[in-house]
């Protein structure tokens, strides 16, 4: 059992403060947000995460887990400080990393002997070792303290799961001993745990992001070409992922890639590849062939309305950037719908968690709390989030609604058949 504070109690924070607490650590998590930590001092979990809930109020009744306003509260009782705080992309693409210098600066001369920082956030190549010199230059004693890189490789929706039953656990430090006293915290959980250096745990994480994005746009590219050649996308992704060497995973063509992560992470190493002096071509396809899927859509969603989309009542279901997530950040639902309202499109959406935070997120977006509301009198229907309620409602429903029964569906999460049967016109991607 250890001491851990962790710094910042947002996805990957809060996440990390209750596993920890589950794995037998006493955890102290913290946060600026005064309001916040009161509410999970309470229980009050506000972010849509899969058991993430139980596991916060499991740890609040054994009594190791509790939440305090600021760092310098959690900190100077700890063995371990994890940096959980935001790095969003900053002006020039690159990640901003000022919230993380802030965090270094204050805790620096709280840290006890023998305290270990640990880099938890997605942050640059380098990193690690800048927090390092942070550290030292703000008063800690550097020789007596440790600070190693641990990414985490968490998917919203997941995120508990992935951190107890993780596909790897990744520490990188330059001193061993550190390394091993960080991997120790995830006794219990069973994975295979890598130790490296700093530099290359950062670069794992952002070239795993990289890699999936990469998967992403590869076969969105692939079903762009489907749709030309009768050849349906989702038949030659099964195809090519029972090659072990491919997998099924990451396969899935639609609107491109969203959250909180890849869109992020990607713009970010093509900033260190810049800096590095790469020309990082491939990672710029990635990024270009993204951007342009989700213009794709808009497309679609055009040609099926007859070419233009002045005036015209679209019904919208799914607004946030994945299924089973509440996070609205970088979705391509949004972008898409933000598009359409731009092309004088009356936009009506529906999301079964989103609705609330969308009215405020995309102004002039009508949105209802009922998906059959939402395609009353549309023209056209479009599906942007994989829902998975979405597939089991009543079609003949949906059809009497529409002034028109015209699905495209930008997850191809519905039947074409059954809904061409029902008299529907559909277009789904790459099929
Ligand atoms: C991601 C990584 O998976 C995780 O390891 C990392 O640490 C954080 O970022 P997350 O952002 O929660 O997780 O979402 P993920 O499930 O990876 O999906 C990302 C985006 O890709 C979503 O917009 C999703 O809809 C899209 N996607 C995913 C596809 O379009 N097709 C696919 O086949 C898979």
């Amino acid at each position: 059992m250890s001491r851990v504070a962790v710094v910042g109690t947002g996805y990957v924070g809060l996440t990390t403060a209750a596993c920890l607490a589950r794995l037998g650590h006493v955890v102290c998590g913290a946060d600026v947000d005064e309001e916040k930590v009161v509410a999970l001092a309470r229980g009050e979990v506000s972010i849509l995460e899969d058991e993430l809930p139980e596991l916060v109020a499991e740890g609040l009744a054994s009594g190791r887990l509790g939440f305090v306003v600021g760092a310098a509260e959690a900190v100077p009782d700890a063995e371990f400080v994890f940096l959980c705080v935001p790095t969003p992309q900053g002006d020039d693409g690159g990640a901003d990393l000022s919230h993380v210098a802030a965090v270094a600066r204050e805790i620096a001369p709280l840290l006890a002997p023998g305290t270990v920082v640990v880099n938890k956030s997605t942050m640059p190549v380098g990193s690690t070792r800048l927090v390092e010199r942070i550290l030292a230059e703000n008063g800690a004693s550097i020789d007596e303290i440790g600070v190693a890189s641990n990414p985490e490789f968490l998917r919203e929706g997941t995120a508990v799961r992935d951190f107890l039953q993780p596909s790897r656990v990744v520490v990188g430090a330059d001193v061993p001993s550190v390394a091993v006293r960080v991997s120790e915290l995830y006794r219990g959980v069973q994975a295979p745990v890598l130790v490296t250096d700093p530099a290359s745990a950062e670069m794992i994480k952002y070239a795993s992001n990289a890699f999936l994005a990469t998967k992403i746009s590869f076969i969105n590219a692939i079903a762009n070409l489907c749709e030309s050649l009768d050849a349906d996308v989702r038949e030659v992704a099964l195809g090519m992922g029972y090659d072990p060497r491919i997998g099924f995973d990451f396969l899935y063509a639609g609107p491109g890639y969203g959250g909180s992560c890849f869109p992020k992470d990607t713009a970010a190493l093509l900033h260190t590849a810049r800096e590095a002096g790469y020309d990082f071509d491939l990672l710029d396809g990635v990024v270009t062939v993204n951007a342009r899927q989700h213009e794709r859509m808009v497309q679609k969603i055009r040609r099926a309305a007859g070419g233009d989309l002045s005036g015209v009542p679209v019904g919208a279901w799914g607004l946030t950037f994945k299924a089973n997530t509440d996070d609205l950040r970088d979705s391509p639902a949004v972008t898409i719908v933000r598009r359409l309202l731009e092309e004088g499109a009356a936009v009506r959406a529906y999301d079964p968690v989103a609705g609330p935070a969308a009215v405020e997120a995309v102004p002039g977006l009508d949105v209802v709390e009922d998906p059959y509301a939402a395609c009353a009198g549309a023209r056209v229907l479009t599906v942007l989030t994989e829902w998975d309620e979405l597939r089991w409602l009543d079609f003949d429903r949906v059809r009497d609604a529409m002034a028109s029964p015209t699905v495209v569906d930008c997850r191809n999460l519905l039947d074409p058949a059954g809904l061409r049967r029902r008299g529907f016109r559909y277009e789904g991607v790459g099929r």
